[in-house]
């Protein structure tokens, strides 16, 4: 796969991210790394956007896995942020695996380290890196198995 690096600001969001979804659009799971406020939920939203999956179809309070889709519904989109997550078992008990085999387009996940087990071949990883106060730094590489 070849790679990108891109800088970029809140304003130039929309110019990044199809250039970002050419990168990741054939994989199914993709994972987002980067410190507290490195731009991972604001990227997926605006990803979320450029797929016309607009519709939160999950309950904003249960904010482990979020589901976005299509008016109409033919698309799905999930959104994870296992932060919370405390160990592989509450991964297990949440239904990762049903949901992995589960029909969508893409999957997002943010702090994803306890789900390394479940990931497909083929994942990717978007790397982000706060540069400045509007500024990011971001970098698409396939994911690495066993690096952390
Ligand atoms: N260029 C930029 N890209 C993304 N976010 C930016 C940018 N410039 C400023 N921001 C701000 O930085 C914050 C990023 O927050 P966001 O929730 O996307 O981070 P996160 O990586 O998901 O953090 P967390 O690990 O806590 O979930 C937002 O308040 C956003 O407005
Ligand atoms: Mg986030």
């Amino acid at each position: 796969m070849s790679s990108i690096a891109v800088d970029y600001s809140l304003e130039d969001i929309h110019r990044v991210v199809p250039e970002v979804w050419k990168m990741i659009r054939h994989s199914k799971v993709v994972v987002l790394k980067g410190e507290m406020g490195a731009g991972k939920t604001t990227l997926v939203s605006a990803i979320a956007q450029y797929l016309g999956v607009t519709d939160e179809v999950s309950s904003p309070t249960f904010s482990i896995v979020n589901e976005y889709a299509s008016v109409g519904g033919q698309k799905r989109v999930y959104h994870l942020d296992l932060y919370r997550i405390a160990d592989i078992n509450e991964l297990i008990d949440m239904g990762m695996e049903d949901l992995l085999e589960s029909e969508y387009e893409v999957m997002f996940i943010e702090w994803p380290q306890l789900a390394e087990p479940f990931l497909p071949a083929g994942t990717v990883q978007v790397l982000l890196e706060k540069t400045g106060e509007t500024t990011r730094h971001l970098e698409v590489a396939p994911y690495l198995f066993g690096e952390q």
